[in-house]
């Protein structure tokens, strides 16, 4: 069957492409504005770019208003953000800073996530991330216009924080040791639990 995406709408469009597009790790971002006012949302739209230059890509698309998101905002404020990892165990915590919230509202104060100082940049880091990338803005490219326009953010990655228990020999992470959660579509994740050796 061919689908044609010029006949779907909205809504139809974005169920199709986000539960074929699986499974997707998620960036748990945080961001700050210049008024110094915390921000933390999940995003699944992720992805590494290249290693050298470091750099990864999130994408932010805009509210159903048109309006722009309060991490988008932040990050064009202090061009920085970092992307915090997330494992199986923070799955109800990470869904619950999701939420739409007043601007100026820190998520991760209201779910009582802990975040601790960065080293490169003014966002805070969740602390019992088990991986976390310090970002400066290189590029964001806007695909499309109004409400769902996508605004890829491209960071590039200036230090890795990571916990040293799931570190292999100083170069690899252990992906049992990550307990990464993947994004399936709506409210469904997976987990890695299993390794297929080809
Ligand atoms: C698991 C998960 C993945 C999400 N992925 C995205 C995404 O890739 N892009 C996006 O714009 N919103 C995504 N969202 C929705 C945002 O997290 C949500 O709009 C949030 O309120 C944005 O917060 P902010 O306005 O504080 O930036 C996702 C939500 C969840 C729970």
């Amino acid at each position: 069957m061919m689908i044609d995406f010029n006949t779907l709408d909205d809504r139809h469009a974005h169920d199709l492409l986000t539960s074929a597009i699986i499974p997707r790790p998620i960036a748990w971002v945080t961001t700050v504005n210049l008024k110094g006012e915390h921000n933390l949302a999940p995003f699944s739209f992720f992805t590494g770019i290249t290693w050298r230059p470091p750099a990864i890509a999130v994408s932010i698309v805009n509210r159903g208003d048109g309006s722009e998101k309060d991490s988008l905002r932040n990050i064009r404020e202090t061009r920085e953000f970092v992307v915090n990892s997330v494992s199986v165990e923070h799955g109800k915590r990470m869904t619950g800073t999701a939420e739409a919230l007043p601007p100026g509202t820190d998520e991760a104060y209201r779910g009582g996530i802990e975040t601790i100082p960065s080293s490169r940049t003014r966002p805070r880091r969740v602390k019992d991330a088990r991986i976390a990338f310090e970002c400066g803005v290189r590029d964001i490219v806007t695909v499309g216009e109004g409400p769902s326009a996508g605004n890829l953010v491209i960071g590039s990655v200036l230090v890795m924080h990571v916990d040293r228990e799931i570190l292999i020999d100083g170069r690899e992470i252990s992906w049992l040791g990550l307990d990464s959660l993947g994004r399936l579509s709506g409210n469904r994740f997976c987990a890695v639990r299993s390794v297929i050796e080809i």
